[in-house]
């Protein structure tokens, strides 16, 4: 598996940036915005993340998904690993990730990688999506944001 930065001019993955975020506005905004990484094997993409810097010293993971049949075998934490090198490579200090409150396996992956709760963004999810997500028979409603301080 090869991870690599998209060129300006490639197509975004968007079948695996809308597994991460249903929101096809908020992916198009942040994908304006950030540089989208993505991992390829035999051709094929497995797997996206993008980055967004929020100023000088804090960068955001705005999106990481792996394809649905290569989730579990490890390359989510890879992917994050990845994004974590980006952010110490380009100086930056901090970097944060949000996600939903009923996203258990996600705050697991995060938690895992060294991130730690910073914030919970109240009713983000009832404020900024039209439809009900649900996971884990949970409803998604608030945003936990966490924060990995880089050494
Ligand atoms: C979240 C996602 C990127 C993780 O990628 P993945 O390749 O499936 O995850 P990995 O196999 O690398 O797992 C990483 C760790 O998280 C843990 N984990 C993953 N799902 C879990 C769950 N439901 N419960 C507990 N732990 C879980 C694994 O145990 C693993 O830990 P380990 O290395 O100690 O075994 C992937 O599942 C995905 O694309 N989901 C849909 C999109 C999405 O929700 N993106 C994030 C939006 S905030």
């Amino acid at each position: 598996m090869k991870i690599r930065k998209l060129q300006h001019d490639e197509t975004p993955p968007n079948d695996l940036l809308l597994l991460a975020d249903p929101s096809r506005e908020l992916v198009d905004a942040y994908i304006a915005e950030g540089e989208c990484y993505v991992a390829e094997e035999n051709g094929e993409r497995i797997g996206v993340f993008v980055v967004v810097a929020l100023d000088a010293n804090t960068i955001e993971i705005k999106n990481i998904a792996v394809r649905e049949d290569r989730q579990g075998q490890g390359i989510g934490k890879k992917l994050l690993q990845s994004a974590i090198t980006v952010a110490k490579e380009n100086g930056y200090r901090t970097v944060e990730i949000g996600t939903g409150n009923s996203s258990i396996g996600q705050l697991s992956l995060y938690q895992k990688c060294g991130f730690r709760i910073s914030s919970v963004i109240k009713d983000f999810f009832t404020d900024y999506y039209d439809e009900v997500i649900m996971e884990n028979g949970i409803q998604c409603i608030d945003m936990i944001r966490l924060r990995l301080e880089i050494q």
